[in-house]
């Protein structure tokens, strides 16, 4: 049990999707910050996932730092003829260990669908990595009282792949209406989904997977969230671009 009061011995995770953001020299002044700051945070893993390019320029300037990277997303398939894919393997030869999967991005602007999304942990279970696997509702789906059939039904592919699969996963919940926009579940509201998602894995027999909250996290809204007892850290967006911000979410 670490100093954070946990009710739990679940150790925090705080993770930056960078998203379609960076470029080598931003990118050079964000990493730095982030080894320069991460000593200050020991209870809390801390990772980046960044756009495919830049995974060597992590690969180089983290080794060593604490802070583990990763990449956005993955092919399902493990190699061949498909244009302009990656394969977890390919993610795993630059060192990441985590890759995000069924991003609410991917699965309104790709069409990803709930089975290809627990395809693609399965792909980078395959190739070592652990996959993040990203579920949440839409505005209009929380306003019609659906958050748990939603989620419910984003996770049933993934709960499929089984205890010993699913013992190697994160989950991270994401209320679209909250991503990018500011607007945050409230800790109360999102401890609710959390404890709804934990049930499920209890009754796999998995209950210690670690379950991140994502959408419009702050240095100042990250403790009051994090004190919730199934919140197990944050999958963050825009306040990741910010070594200072982000590094402060890790600290909350
Ligand atoms: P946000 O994004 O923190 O900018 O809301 C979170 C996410 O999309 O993972």
């Amino acid at each position: 049990m670490d100093t954070q009061s946990r009710e739990h011995s679940r150790k925090r995770l705080v993770m930056g999707n960078w998203k379609m953001h960076g470029n080598q020299a931003a990118n050079t002044v964000l990493l730095d910050g982030l080894c320069a700051g991460v000593t200050a945070v020991p209870n809390c893993d801390v990772a980046v996932c960044v756009p495919f390019p830049y995974l060597g320029q992590a690969n180089a300037s983290l080794q060593g730092s604490g802070i583990s990277w990763g990449a956005q997303d993955v092919s399902r398939h493990e190699q061949g003829a498909y244009t302009g894919e990656v394969a977890a393997a390919m993610l795993a030869d630059f060192g990441c260990a985590w890759v995000l999967a069924g991003h609410s991005e991917r699965r309104a602007m790709h069409g990803e669908t709930d089975q290809l999304v627990a395809d693609k942990a399965a792909a980078a279970l395959s190739a070592g990595l652990t996959p993040v696997v990203c579920v949440g509702e839409t505005l209009d789906e929380q306003e019609a009282g659906r958050t748990k059939d939603v989620i419910s039904r984003q996770l049933a592919p993934v709960l499929a792949l089984g205890a010993s699969s699913l013992a190697r996963i994160v989950l991270a919940y994401e209320p679209v209406w909250a991503i990018g926009t500011g607007l945050t579940a409230t800790p109360d509201q999102a401890q609710e989904v959390h404890a709804f998602i934990r049930a499920r894995l209890a009754e796999l027999g998995v209950p210690q997977v670690r379950i991140l909250y994502g959408g419009s996290v702050k240095a100042s809204n990250a403790a009051s969230l994090f004190a919730m007892p199934d919140i197990d850290g944050a999958l963050v967006g825009g306040a990741s671009l910010v070594a200072e911000e982000f590094l402060r979410i890790a600290a909350a």
